[in-house]
């Protein structure tokens, strides 16, 4: 007679020791059938199960070339997404806390997408005007959407070469959901930022002028990361007049001042990579995530490099951190039972087109 998937609660008062064996028990039972995908700013706990890591797109080409059974995504919802879209059918995506979400990708959704894209045709024909651009921090209905119309998603890696292909396409660009990211590429393309006006979905016609939505090259989509948020040009400025020498950098999810006022900006991948190949003794401020922070100032100790997190608060991205030892255990276990929970599934139609336009990005990067 089949069994019955293995409740949670059983996990849910489990000491963090206790997980850490059942997790390397259960990995070792599961062997190749499993791959353990992290993001980068998966907490230390997690993290060290992770079969391979990486940023947005590292994990997204991860996820299209691994020959695994079961993708079980140590990162937030839309990742997860991904993975199911470009893998292959018979494999299957898991995310261990359905809450791990992010709440950036909320701020965006079809409905009021769609509705940007009617308000448009009030003044032009967007399908003849716009590229619509996701970042990949979204649904994959939104991918979907951008799929259709000719669009594409991009990274925080790849949206200058993002960009650049879709003004090849169209004169004008619709940027969603991040206004920062999509701010800070248009400028060090040498876009005007009166060029780039913020589209507030929340207001008719986006709270513009129909002329501002004529002059616009980038229409940013009002909506941010809660996390980097936080990061304010006082806190490179305070560091900087005690640490003159200090090398700063930032993911471009931080604001336009932060992004101004850093050395390097850049994804997460390549925050690490900076840092990894810069002298000895070398002084570090890091605008991004304080896991990652935290992870990178302890590998660099040894070689003397100093990282310092940028804010003075905690700014952790928290729903990712809803994948704890006991989510990760539970979900490993069930699967040695031959158990599936949290399987993510993206309905198919809605898929081909994700795919459509997450495989122009992998391609123009
Ligand atoms: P990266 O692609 O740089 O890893 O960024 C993902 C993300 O969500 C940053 O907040
Ligand atoms: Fe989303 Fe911000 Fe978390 Fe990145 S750090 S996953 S943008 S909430």
């Amino acid at each position: 007679m089949p069994t019955a998937a293995i409740a949670f609660d059983a996990f849910q008062r489990l000491a963090d020791e206790d997980c850490e064996a059942r997790i390397v028990a259960a990995k070792a039972a599961l062997g190749k059938r499993a791959v353990i995908l992290g993001h980068h700013y998966q907490r230390a706990d997690v993290y060290k199960h992770a079969d391979l890591t990486g940023d947005s797109l590292k994990l997204s080409r991860l996820a299209a070339s691994t020959a695994a059974d079961y993708i079980v995504f140590c990162g937030v919802h839309f990742m997860a997404e991904v993975a199911d879209i470009l893998s292959r059918p018979e494999q299957i995506s898991i995310l261990p806390d359905l809450n791990a979400g992010c709440s950036m990708a909320d701020m965006a959704n079809l409905a009021k997408v769609e509705r940007a894209w009617r308000e448009l045709s009030e003044v032009f024909d967007p399908d003849e005007q716009v590229t619509p651009v996701t970042y990949i921090n979204s649904a994959a209905d939104l991918k979907a959407f951008c799929g259709e119309h000719g669009g594409i998603v991009c990274t925080s890696t790849n949206a200058r070469k993002i960009l650049e292909w879709s003004f090849a396409q169209q004169p004008k660009v619709l940027f969603f959901p991040d206004q920062h990211l999509g701010r800070w590429t248009g400028h060090k393309m040498g876009i005007p930022l009166e060029e780039m006006p913020v589209w507030d979905p929340d207001e008719p016609m986006g709270g513009l002028e129909v002329e501002q939505i004529r002059k616009a090259k980038i229409l940013l989509w009002k909506g941010h990361c809660s996390v980097h948020q936080m990061f304010q040009a006082s806190h490179i400025l305070r560091y900087k007049s005690q640490y003159p020498d200090a090398i700063v950098i930032s993911h471009p999810e931080c604001n336009f001042d932060v992004c101004r006022l850093s050395d390097y900006v850049g994804s997460t991948e390549f925050i690490i990579k900076t840092i990894a190949e810069a002298p000895p003794g070398t002084r570090w401020l890091v605008g991004t995530e304080l896991n990652l922070v935290n992870r990178i100032a302890e590998q660099f100790k040894p070689e003397g490099k100093i990282v310092q997190f940028m804010a003075p608060t905690v700014c952790m991205c928290s729903t990712m951190a809803r994948i704890d030892p006991q989510h990760l255990a539970w979900t490993l276990e069930n699967l040695v039972q031959g158990k599936v929970v949290n399987q993510i599934t993206v309905p198919e139609e809605e898929a081909a087109l994700a795919r459509l336009a997450l495989e122009r990005m992998l391609q123009v990067s």
